[in-house]
């Protein structure tokens, strides 16, 4: 009989961290409309308990945990209350995250540790957290959101490419350690997405057309795009792969 892929996440339970807004806020509902219970993490809770009554309204399954990523003893704790919550936590989206951009003779030492702070250490101790269950419960998903700039250099972003790199050299590293007891770990790179936090600079013809410029597909991404790389890589489907960076990018990196 032939073996059809399944890309059905139904029932599995989801945690998304930055949560509050732009990707993650969209992460969040995409995995629910998909049929996951969704834990919704980041600091600002009344956003939260907004989109916990979106994911409600379409009939999903949400539950609001306040978590701020650089506040490592907070991590745990939240995971535990998933796990208590739902009974189980198949799937993370290590989504939170800053993206500032200076020259490098620009950069101080507040923007550096702010930066990494939540965009590597955090990140770092919600996949052990996170990790630990999933080891325990011998099976997980864990996706961590990287960026295009974590693979090719781009002007001005030293501090936030640097810190991709690291999630992309992190989720090799957690891949060796991790997938032979059930746990895969990968990687999303997009390009330019179209969010509440890029607007301001996307709908700038001058910039957008610099930025389209670069990507030969010749337009940004949407939430959309991001999600679907993003549920593959935790259905059955993308069981196979673990240690990769799947990029998003319209072909920027392609060149
Ligand atoms: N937008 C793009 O074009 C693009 C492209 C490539 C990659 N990405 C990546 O995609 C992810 C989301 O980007 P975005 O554009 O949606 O960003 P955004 O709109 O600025 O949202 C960032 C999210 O991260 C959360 N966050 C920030 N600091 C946090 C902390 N200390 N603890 C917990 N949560 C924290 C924020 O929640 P609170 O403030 O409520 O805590 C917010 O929900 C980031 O990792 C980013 O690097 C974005």
């Amino acid at each position: 009989m032939a073996e059809y892929p399944s890309f059905d996440i139904t029932g599995q339970v989801a945690v998304v961290t930055g949560a509050s807004k732009g990707i993650g806020y969209g992460l969040a509902k995409a995995l629910a409309h998909a049929g996951a219970k969704v834990a919704v993490m980041a600091r600002d809770t009344a956003a939260l308990q907004q989109l916990v009554s979106d994911i409600e309204a379409e009939g999903g399954e949400a539950l609001g945990v306040a978590l701020d990523v650089t506040q490592v003893p907070q991590i745990a704790p939240a995971m535990r209350q998933v796990k208590d919550h739902f009974g189980r936590l198949d799937i993370l989206v290590n989504n939170a995250g800053l993206g500032f951009n200076h020259p490098a003779t620009d950069v101080t030492e507040a923007d550096w540790d702010g930066m990494m702070d939540v965009n590597l250490k955090g990140l770092f101790f919600c996949c052990q957290a996170a990790g630990k269950i999933m080891l325990h419960q011998g099976y997980g998903r864990i996706v961590n959101m990287s960026s295009q700039a974590g693979e090719v250099a781009i002007r001005d972003h030293a501090v936030y490419s640097t810190s991709k790199g690291g999630v992309n050299m992190l989720t090799k590293v957690l891949a060796l350690e991790w997938s032979a007891r059930g746990v895969t770990v990968n990687a999303v790179g997009p390009t330019f997405i179209y969010t509440p936090g890029t607007a301001e600079r996307l709908d700038n013809p001058e910039y957008l057309a610099g930025v389209l410029a670069r990507i030969p597909i010749n337009k940004v991404g949407t939430i959309a795009d991001v999600a679907g790389a993003v549920i593959y890589l935790a259905s059955p489907a993308g069981g196979m792969v673990t240690g990769h960076l799947l990029l998003v990018d319209g072909g920027w990196t392609a060149q």
